[in-house]
């Protein structure tokens, strides 16, 4: 039932394992992971349901754990400095390595203290929820927030191994579910045609938890990330076509507060906004417009931005991209299903009735 995928990037490849309990069976985990010394990095919600299952691999090392507030809230330098000063009194020295219990806060944030700790330790990703197991624990993108900005300090810092245990999403709320499908549906919508078919037949397996078919979704989705970082570690070009809906969807983040939106749900509402503004340019037929809308729609993740957010708003917060450049703003957009452009180069006047639409309509 294991599987597992290579993210291919020479003597920085590493395995993501997939699958209901994998990493615990057959102590798949504490083999892998061979330092002496661990650091399990989770939050208060994480640990309580899964921290004794990993400790209970390392019985005979010097297992240390720090357990961090809940919440994107304390994605910060705040917690990052938390994390260092915990190593240093711990004398922790560079042969241990970390591992990150949790989802994607957890992952990001202790991402970037091993990438930062000593000049950078190894660790190892046990991601616990779908957009997670997906997205952020696969690449190696490690941030902390700052007030001004979203991830906005960090590294590309790769983990030794990602294991992704398919029964911890039995706990997830469905609300975070539902925020991990809008990722999966993106893989579909960007690169890969036939598995938007194959989600559109297993989406009501997937939300019913089905471990096969969550197990192939986290396959498929890891698959498709995979070859996008193989080709693109640094996100020089085409990697940013992970970020469809990202850019209208960071915006309504940030407009709402984090938190108030999941990360997952603005991206949902955001694709749709890249769905109907390729459809008004001319480069994706309504039918399949319609076909992504309905899948984002079916997965229980809003379809419109917040009645209260107008074009200003948008304008303003999408002005300040990170895929931005010469102050125009750039947006990934389909051509066609499986198909996806990162471009600058657009009808202004499509982006200006995109934004307008939201508000006539929502
Ligand atoms: P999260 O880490 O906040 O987890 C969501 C909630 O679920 C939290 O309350 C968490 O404690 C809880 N939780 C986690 N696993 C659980 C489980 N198995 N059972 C019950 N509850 C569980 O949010 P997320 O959606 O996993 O990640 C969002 C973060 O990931 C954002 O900070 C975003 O910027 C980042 N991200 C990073 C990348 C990347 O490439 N590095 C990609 C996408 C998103
Ligand atoms: N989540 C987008 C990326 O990893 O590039």
């Amino acid at each position: 039932m294991t599987t597992r995928v290579e993210v291919d990037l020479g003597e920085r490849s590493y395995p993501i394992f997939i699958g209901p309990d994998v990493g615990v069976e057959q102590n798949l985990i504490s083999s892998t992971v061979q330092s002496d010394t661990i650091v399990i990095i989770s939050n208060d919600i994480v640990a309580p349901l899964y921290l004794s299952r990993i400790r209970d691999q390392f019985n005979s090392r010097n297992c240390l754990e720090l357990i961090l507030p809940d919440g994107e809230a304390h994605k910060t330098l705040g917690s990052f400095e938390r994390i260092m000063t915990f190593m240093l009194e711990h004398r922790v020295d560079r042969s241990a390595t970390i591992v990150a219990l949790g989802g994607g806060v957890i992952g990001d944030l202790a991402g970037f203290a091993a990438a930062s700790y000593q000049r950078g330790i190894a660790f190892a990703q046990i991601p616990t929820t779908l957009l997670a197991q997906v997205d952020s624990a696969v690449g190696g993108k490690t941030a902390v927030n700052h007030p001004l900005g979203k991830n906005m300090i960090g590294a590309f810092y790769q983990p030794c191994a990602v294991f992704a245990d398919t029964r911890t999403l039995a706990t997830l709320p469905d609300r975070e579910l539902s925020a991990g499908l809008a990722e999966v549906i993106k893989y579909g919508l960007i690169r890969d045609r036939e598995f938007l078919k194959w989600i559109d037949i297993n989406l009501d397996d997937l939300l019913k938890r089905d471990d096969d078919a969550l197990t192939f979704a986290v396959q498929r989705s890891c698959e498709n990330k995979a070859v996008v970082v193989h080709e693109d570690e640094r996100e020089q070009g085409n990697r940013a076509i992970l970020n469809l809906g990202h850019t209208f969807g960071h915006a309504i983040e940030t407009a709402q507060g984090y938190g108030n939106w999941l990360h997952g749900e603005a991206v949902g509402a955001g694709t749709c906004m890249a769905l109907r503004m390729s459809h008004r340019l001319g480069w994706l037929d309504e039918v399949d417009m319609k076909w992504g809308i309905d899948l984002l729609k079916r997965a229980n993740l809003p379809t419109r931005a917040p009645r209260d957010m107008g074009t200003d708003d948008f304008m303003q917060l999408m002005a300040r991209d990170k895929k931005n450049i010469g102050g125009k703003i750039r947006l990934v957009l389909l051509t066609d299903i499986g198909a996806a452009v990162v471009t600058g180069d657009y009808d202004a006047g499509a982006l200006s009735a995109t934004l307008a639409e939201e508000r006539a309509r929502s």
